[in-house]
């Protein structure tokens, strides 16, 4: 992956490098996600280790991917206006790509200890997005991101999941500084970058696009 300033110049370690891992678990109860049908021991990850990923807020359910994801994350991210600004790989080459976007978002967990979540609706038990960390190897920096199935959008979801990946951020995996690349013609990406306390930091170009760093330090919440 390529990765360039808005002068041009290349691409230095980030300031801020997180903890590669994980302490200080918070302890999860299964009994929440056993009542929302929503299973947790299959999947790379043991179910113990799932069970100290996993987070909830008052909507949402958060946990790391699993296989029985795969069709509502075809579903979420065939749809035209959710793809057209993500820097993840969508599933451009059906089922397969789609697995291996899977692949890659669970691999994470596995190579990091942290990762994006998908989201569960509690109300509904609809897999309806995926938001939380990543940081492939090259990136400039640990990012927070978010994904919303269309059906779902202002509703608050992406603000109420990604608040959570930050504190999980800051408090868990040990960050002091978290950066989301946006596309500056998403207002909505900035919108929601907005609300959970990030502002402005640099333009960065990362694979040929254009992207607006914004950022926030721990000391700021
Ligand atoms: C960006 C995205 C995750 C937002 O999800 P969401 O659940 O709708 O987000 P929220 O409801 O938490 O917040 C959206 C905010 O944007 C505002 N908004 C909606 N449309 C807007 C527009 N056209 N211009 C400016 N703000 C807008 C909403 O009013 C809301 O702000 P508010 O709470 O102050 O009213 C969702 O639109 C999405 O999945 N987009 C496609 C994928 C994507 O762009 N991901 C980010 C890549 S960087």
């Amino acid at each position: 992956m390529e990765i360039s300033t808005a002068s041009g110049s290349a691409y230095s370690r980030p300031k801020h490098r997180p903890a590669q891992t994980p302490v200080n678990w918070a302890t999860q109860r299964s009994r929440t996600f056993k009542e929302c049908g929503t299973p947790l021991a299959r999947g790379a990850l043991t179910r113990s280790a799932r069970l100290r990923a996993s987070r909830e807020t008052e909507r949402l359910l958060l946990r790391p991917p699993l296989s029985a994801d795969l069709d509502p994350y075809i579903e979420i991210h065939e749809d035209p206006e959710v793809r057209q600004h993500l820097l993840i790989p969508a599933t451009s080459a059906g089922r397969l790509g789609a697995w291996r976007t899977l692949a890659l978002l669970a691999g994470h967990w596995q190579l990091r200890g942290y990762g994006q979540w998908t989201v569960i609706e509690k109300a509904t038990h609809d897999v309806i997005g995926r938001v939380g960390l990543w940081n492939p190897e090259g990136w400039p920096g640990l990012e927070v991101g978010w994904v919303v199935r269309r059906s779902r959008w202002s509703n608050g979801f992406a603000t109420e999941a990604a608040r959570e990946a930050v504190r999980f951020a800051f408090e868990d995996v040990g960050a002091t500084h978290l950066i989301s690349m946006i596309d500056p013609g998403n207002p909505r990406s900035i919108r929601v970058a907005e609300k959970i306390g990030e502002t402005f930091e640099r333009t960065l170009t990362v694979e040929g696009r254009t992207v607006h760093v914004y950022g926030i330090e721990k000391a700021v919440i």
